[in-house]
C-alpha cells in the first residue's frame, strides 16, 4: 500500500522559499509513498468553541474535519517552516492547533513528524524549529534526530525556477528525508489502514 505523507509548509508566500524547499524534499521520497503539500491556508483560527462540548451553537467548520481526517490518514507529516519573530508562523500554530483537539482524538498523536526549517539569515530557523519541537512535545511524535536541518541564507541556495543549486544542501535533504522514512516503516506493525494508531 502506498504510504501518504503530508508535507505542511509554515509560509503563504506565494513565492516562499519554504515551498521551494518541501517541493524538493518531496522528490526524495521513493516509490510506494506518496507526498504532498497539505495546504493551511484556508484553515479558519482556531476557536476551541468548535470543540467544546457545552457549546452548541457553533459547528466545527467542514475545514477542520477535513484537515484532521488528511493528518490521521497520513503515515507521516513532513513540516517546512521558515521563522517569524523568533517562532513558527502563525499559519502553521494555526494547524497545529486545530489537529491537537479534541483531546480524545488528536489528529498528530504517534505520527512520525520530520521538521525542515529555513530562514534567509544565517541561523536556519533555529528558534522556530525548536519552538515547533516545543509546540508537538505533547503528542508523542517520534522524529529524525540529529543531524537537525536548518538551512540557512536559502536564497542563495535556491534557483529562481526553484531548484537547489547546492550539491551538498541536495545531500543532507535527501539523507534526512530516508531518515524519516525509516522513522515511518518503523511504525509499520502498528500501523493501520497507513496511520499510526
Ligand atoms: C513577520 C516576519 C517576521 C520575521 N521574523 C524572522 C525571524 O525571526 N528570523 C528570521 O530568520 N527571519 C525572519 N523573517 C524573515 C523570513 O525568514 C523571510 O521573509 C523568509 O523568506 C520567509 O520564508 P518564506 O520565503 O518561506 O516565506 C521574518 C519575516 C516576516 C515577514
Amino acid at each position: 500500500m502506498c504510504k501518504s505523507i503530508s508535507v505542511i509548509v509554515g509560509s503563504l508566500r506565494r513565492e516562499s522559499y519554504a515551498r521551494k524547499i518541501a517541493l524538493n524534499a518531496i522528490k526524495h521520497f521513493p516509490d510506494g509513498y506518496s507526498a504532498r503539500i497539505l495546504e493551511i491556508r484556508h484553515l479558519p483560527l482556531y476557536d476551541f468553541d468548535y470543540d467544546d462540548p457545552e457549546v452548541v451553537d457553533k459547528a466545527t467548520p467542514p475545514e477542520y474535519t477535513t484537515f484532521r481526517r488528511d493528518i490521521k490518514a497520513s503515515a507521516g507529516v513532513l513540516f517546512v517552516t521558515p521563522e517569524n519573530n523568533r517562532t513558527i508562523p502563525a499559519c502553521l500554530k494555526n494547524a497545529i492547533d486545530i489537529g491537537s483537539k479534541p483531546n480524545n482524538d488528536v489528529a498528530w498523536k504517534n505520527l512520525p513528524a520530520g521538521i525542515i526549517s529555513h530562514s534567509v539569515g544565517r541561523m536556519g530557523g533555529y528558534s522556530s524549529q525548536k519552538n515547533l519541537k516545543l509546540a508537538l512535545s505533547y503528542f508523542d511524535m517520534p522524529m529524525p534526530g540529529q543531524p537537525e536541518v536548518f538551512i540557512g541564507q536559502s536564497p542563495t541556495l535556491v534557483s529562481a525556477s526553484g531548484a537547489i543549486t547546492s550539491e551538498k544542501t541536495i545531500e543532507f535533504l535527501r539523507d534526512y528525508v530516508h531518515r524519516f522514512i525509516e522513522l515511518v516503516d518503523a511504525r509499520r506493525d502498528i500501523n493501520r489502514g497507513g496511520r499510526p494508531s
